[in-house]
């Protein structure tokens, strides 16, 4: 495609982002900062207010004409969500608060119930805090043993380590598939094949692959599947979790209440049919909705086609990075396959001090340990910078932000 004369799918999307003309220190907004959220298109954000303006009702238990809407919104979305990941049925799609949450259901539903001495559970240094802490909780209760499979020196997961590592004690491996700090795309579908092979359960935290990547879980194989609404388009609140029927249905509820009861006695209670056995309380109803909609707008477009152009956009990224004085970006290469974003160091200046200076040009970015404090240590680092981009993000906006970093490096550089 030739970027300087056809439209990009970043001019065909931005003007259904409303925040993208907002104005960040007198600067319009260069918002980078996609992989901790994105931002919503005005689908969405009308989703939620015609929700709570014309049919605001609980679901599932009224049948008075606004429930009934609100019930078929609310369901009619996780219709939505199974397709949107080619789930078999959508009794698989659990709604959660987000990833989190999602993670927290399998480990104390199933891991508690699943687990013993001595069983072993994979997991890699490159994982989120939320596939690292609930196992870290279990296997304490357990007495389950954690194991971590490394990075090779591209700084990608070690596939030949994973098939040392994994053996007739592994009942779980819980991966993430496109790590937030290195950007590498793990090969989910190969792991799922060897785990499934010595018999262990796989989980995938696909938080920063649904929003890019064309997911298909009958394809991975794999038991679990999570992901964030509001890193895809959606508000926050509310995320899903995907499992296999027949172990969703093995597994006892997670949180008891209304909603995921069939009849409760004063001693004892049996459950609803599968998603509602773990959704108890009054759900998040409009967010539920909203991912919905998040859901057509994004499968509107086509996630091959985000891909493609996210793709185009990391090269471009990759290409002005290396330009700029001693920066260090973390992960593997464009060349290799990796997603749209880049966590780097630029020699000795603080990333929070780069983050602060780019904010002053209205460009946001984010600094720290970006939840993954392990893979940090691991990599020598104790915080990095993290750009991050979307479907609406342009070359020029690239070009802003290297022209400030460059700017925020040479003033530091004149200083150390
Ligand atoms: N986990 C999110 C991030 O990577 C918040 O920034």
């Amino acid at each position: 495609m030739n970027i300087t004369t056809e439209k990009t799918l970043a001019d065909l999307v931005r003007a259904d982002f409303p925040i993208l003309q907002e104005k960040v220190n007198g600067k319009p907004l260069v918002y980078l900062d996609n992989a901790a959220t994105s931002q919503k298109p005005v689908a969405v954000l009308n989703a939620l207010r015609d929700y709570y303006e014309h049919y605001n009702s609980n679901v599932h238990r009224g049948a008075h004409t606004l429930s009934t809407k609100a019930t078929d919104a609310y369901e009619g979305a996780r219709e939505k969500i199974a397709k949107f990941i080619n789930a078999a049925s959508h009794q698989e799609i659990v709604y959660t608060r987000n990833a989190s949450e999602a993670i927290n259901l399998v480990a104390y539903a199933w891991g508690l119930n699943n687990l013993q001495t001595g069983d072993e559970i994979i997991l890699s240094v490159m994982e989120h805090h939320s596939n690292l802490v609930p196992w870290q909780l279990i296997a304490k209760t357990t007495g389950a043993v954690l194991k971590f499979v490394e990075l090779t020196e591209s700084e990608e997961f070690n596939l030949e380590q994973f098939k040392e590592l994994i053996s007739d004690q592994t009942k779980l491996v819980a991966l993430v598939y496109v790590s937030n700090t290195l950007g590498c795309i793990n090969p989910v579908k190969e792991i799922s094949a060897i785990a499934r092979s010595y018999g262990a359960k796989v989980l995938i935290d696909a938080c920063q692959a649904a929003p890019h990547l064309p997911l298909d879980v009958q394809n991975i194989d794999c038991d679990w599947l999570v992901a964030s609404g509001h890193k895809m388009c959606a508000p926050t609140g509310i995320g899903f979790l995907y499992g296999k029927l027949s172990l969703l249905r093995s597994m006892p509820p997670f949180m008891g209440g209304g909603e995921m009861i069939a009849d409760v006695f004063l001693d004892k209670s049996t459950y609803a049919d599968l998603p509602h056995k773990f959704e108890a309380g009054t759900p998040a109803i409009a967010e539920a909705i909203a991912l919905g909609v998040a859901v057509d707008y994004l499968s509107n477009i086509g996630m091959e086609k985000i891909h493609a152009y996210e793709e185009e956009l990391t090269a471009y990224l990759f290409a002005q990075l290396q330009q700029v004085p001693t920066i260090r970006i973390y992960g593997p290469t464009p060349s290799q396959g990796r997603a749209a974003l880049a966590a780097f160091t630029a020699g000795e200046v603080h990333p929070h001090d780069l983050s602060t200076i780019l904010d002053q040009a209205g460009i946001a970015i984010r600094a720290g340990h970006h939840c993954t404090q392990p893979l940090h240590r691991y990599l020598g680092a104790q915080s990095t910078a993290r750009t991050s981009l979307y479907f609406y993000n342009t070359r020029e906006e690239i070009d802003l932000f290297i022209a400030s970093l460059k700017e925020a490096v040479e003033f530091f550089g004149s200083i150390f």
